[in-house]
């Protein structure tokens, strides 16, 4: 079968490794892709959904997988389920509507409450009823969490120490459009106190595929300290899901939010991002994405020995109950290698060293394009995913930090305590 696979990023370039390796793919083609992807398959840039549905048409292409939550959110499966040509195409990826479930915090939380789906209790307001928002925010105690609604590139929540500091930013997300329209919906949450893990799904919106669990590492800083950034590093599994809480995850949260979907009437084909949080060895879920996550991507992906392909094809018959998947019982880790200065201004172009250096690991293009002398260079925060396999954390660590001491650009930053509150 054709595939055709959209994004560019280290999650990405971790999907299409797996798409690669599949028996059942003739042409794989990935929009737009980035030099180390073309290994995987052919890279070619596609923009908007009616140049992606004519090369569907014009290459044959029978499955659709999306990388980034905008198309979907965007619509993308809608437009492809309503148009003659592209209906038979199966599309990896939920339709608008599932696509709230991350494209609306307001959207999840309602879902979630209905659903008994544990998270932190909220309220959302609007600029009509800013007055009852601060209210609100007088019943909890700090630190307060305010959310955009809408997708903000994943800067859309704020943490604040005081509630003058809360007051200030929900009047600037209200009336001064701090995130644009994503912010004309604020969602006020209750702090949760805990560490946070991310746990996966492929579902068919019937049965689902629980994934490799991982955790990542969102602070640029070590100690997990300073900005957040789309993240530094991952390791999967998690020490601390161990039986009892997994089991916990599937009853409580997982196994609710299926239901709740096929209750709401809601189909849902594809990945489910569960962001939770385990507060005193209870799960609750901080957000859901419908995609995967980045970096976490690159460890999870890199654990699953079975054919990835076979269960997006499982998934349009909802027979995705049949699939069985292999799971490498190895442990995997990923450092991210960044550009100095992210998640602030930084430069690009740099000329990237010793990628053909690494032996026992896997590289991950994330931010990278190819200059006209052939060489690679850097084009964005997160250039490269390093992830190495090894019989624990800390062995897969040590590879990992082992490659890249061959691995060099300008100005490359990274941390080098990914994984170290786990060992
Ligand atoms: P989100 O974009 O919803 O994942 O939020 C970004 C980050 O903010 C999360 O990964 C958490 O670290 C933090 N966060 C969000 N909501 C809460 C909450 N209710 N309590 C504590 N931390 C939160
Ligand atoms: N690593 C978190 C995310 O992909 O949203």
């Amino acid at each position: 079968m054709n595939i055709l696979l959209l994004g560019s990023g280290g999650r990405e370039s971790a999907i299409a490794r797996l798409i690669a390796k599949s028996h059942k793919v003739n042409n794989f083609f990935i929009s737009p892709g980035n030099p180390g992807m073309k290994t995987y398959g052919e890279c070619i840039s596609l923009d908007g959904f009616e140049q992606i549905g004519n090369f569907c048409i014009e290459k044959n292409v029978d499955m659709l997988v999306v990388g980034p939550e905008q198309p979907l959110v965007d619509g993308i499966s809608d437009y492809f389920a309503s148009n003659n040509s592209l209906k038979n195409i199966v599309v990896i990826g939920p339709n608008k509507i599932a696509a709230q479930l991350e494209g609306s915090k307001d959207f999840s939380k309602e879902f979630m409450f209905k659903h008994n789906i544990p998270t932190a209790k909220y309220r959302t307001f609007t600029s009509k009823n800013i007055t009852e928002g601060k209210e609100f925010l007088k019943t909890l105690s700090a630190p307060y969490v305010l959310k955009a609604d809408g997708l903000a590139a994943g800067k859309g929540v704020l943490i604040l120490n005081s509630i003058e500091e809360a007051e200030k930013e929900l009047e600037d997300m209200l009336n001064n459009q701090k995130f644009g329209s994503a912010s004309n919906k604020v969602v006020i949450e209750e702090y949760l106190s805990g560490i946070e893990c991310s746990v996966f799904v492929l579902t068919d919106g019937k049965n689902y595929v629980l994934l490799p669990e991982a955790k990542d590492y969102k602070r640029i800083g070590e100690g997990d300290t300073g900005l957040n950034t789309g993240g530094m590093g991952s390791i999967s599994p998690v020490p601390f899901c161990d039986e009892v809480f997994m089991q916990k995850i599937k009853t409580n949260i997982i196994d609710r939010t299926i239901d709740g979907l096929q209750k709401e009437g809601i189909h849902y084909q594809g990945f489910i991002f569960f962001g939770l949080i385990n507060v005193n060895g209870e799960p609750y879920v901080i957000e859901y994405n419908v995609r995967m996550g980045d970096p976490e991507t690159e460890s999870v992906f890199a654990r699953i020995d079975s054919d990835i392909v076979e269960a997006f094809c499982l998934i349009e018959s909802q027979k995705l109950n049949e699939y069985k998947i292999k799971i490498n019982p190895m442990s995997a880790t990923t450092v991210m290698l960044c550009s100095g200065g992210y998640p602030e201004s930084y430069e690009k172009n740099k000329i990237i060293q010793g990628l053909d250096k690494a032996t026992d690991a896997i590289i991950y293009h994330a931010g990278t394009k190819e200059n006209d002398r052939n060489e690679i260079i850097t084009s964005g925060g997160r250039v490269i995913a390093v992830t190495c396999l090894g019989d624990n954390i800390k062995q897969a660590l040590d590879k990992c930090y082992n490659t890249i001491r061959n691995i060099s650009f300008d100005k490359m930053y990274y941390r080098k305590d990914i994984g170290n509150d786990l060992i």
